[in-house]
């Protein structure tokens, strides 16, 4: 049976996808930032997920004005890198997982979670920069990535709420999938910014930090959080963050935080990160522990028993 093993959020700036395409990542402004994700690929390399969830949004790279889905699952074989304007980004092809997606697909359509089932998709750097964050760059993405992209570009986009409990059904649907699978969930964007306006260059590290406390011990308190709190808290594109409560939903309520990280700016945005691993397979080696001790005994009864029984008849 598949199973989630952890949940990673990050910020998916552009910018940064530009310092590792122009080879810019050792430069003082971005050495900063880029140091804060090492202990990640260290955590990665060791987790070895089978597959990737990545919840992000497409910034009318795949969608126009003339399409804005709400949730739009990719269910197709493999997912180009799309033309943001200066060409692709030079990072491999997004090989997807068709069969897990379409069984997503069917376990959360049936839960009543309207998806738009996308069969032919380009992706833009809200997948690939946290994909760069924590595998590095490499010639092949290391697991297939299932992207699940969510309308924050043109109100309304779904509230914290909605996000959180598509994440649980997320859950649900992977948990039923029969392959033994390791999946992780990634949420992107955020955190607080504003690219335009007069509030442009806004960063609320206090709301940041608040929020990254709850996501760890209080979720259920960040799904309270309304539009406008958002917008007026932590920018118009702060609206991002209801993404990371999809990934939050999809982990255990007393998901364990094993890594985090917060740096201001990364271009004119807060870059935020955090790693929650699932206690579960902890919890199911405890209960095996104790069940074998509660057996035990009985076991060795019958054991006893069986063997005077052949002693007695024998006389
Ligand atoms: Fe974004």
């Amino acid at each position: 049976m598949a199973r989630i093993i952890a949940g990673i959020s990050s910020s998916h700036v552009p910018a940064i996808g530009a310092a590792i395409d122009n080879g810019k990542t050792q430069e003082p402004y971005w050495q900063r930032v880029f140091a804060g994700f090492e202990k990640s690929k260290e955590w990665m390399a060791k987790a070895k997920p089978d597959v990737a969830i990545g919840i992000y949004n497409d910034h009318a790279s795949a969608f126009s004005v003339e399409m804005i889905p709400t949730f739009a699952l990719g269910c197709a074989a493999e997912f180009p890198p799309a033309d943001e304007g200066w060409g692709p980004r030079p990072v491999p092809v997004v090989k997807g997982h068709p069969e897990l997606a379409a069984h997503i697909a069917q376990s959360v359509i049936l839960d009543e979670f309207d998806l738009t089932i996308v069969n032919k998709m380009e992706v833009d750097h809200g997948l690939t920069v946290p994909l760069n964050l924590v595998f590095g760059s490499p010639k092949e993405w290391p697991c297939p990535v299932i992207p699940l992209a969510v309308n924050v570009v043109q109100y309304p986009p779904p509230t914290g709420h909605r996000c959180f409990m598509l994440g649980k059904a997320i859950r649900k649907a992977v948990e039923s999938f029969p392959q033994d699978l390791r999946v992780v969930v990634f949420g992107t964007g955020g955190m607080s910014h504003q690219i335009s306006g007069p509030r442009a260059g806004l960063i609320n590290s206090k709301f940041d930090k608040a929020f990254l406390d709850n996501l760890t011990k209080n979720p259920k308190k960040l799904t309270r959080i309304s539009h406008l709190e958002f917008m007026r808290e932590a920018g118009a594109e702060g609206i991002e963050m209801v993404m990371w409560l999809v990934m939050r939903g999809a982990i255990d309520d007393d998901a364990e935080e094993v890594y985090r990280f917060y740096t201001v700016p990364a271009s004119n945005t807060a870059v935020g990160h955090i790693i929650l691993e699932n206690r579960q397979r902890r919890a199911v080696k405890r209960t095996v522990t104790r069940k074998t001790r509660r057996k035990a005994p009985a076991k060795a009864r019958r054991a006893a028993a069986r063997v005077k029984t052949p002693v007695r008849r024998s006389k």
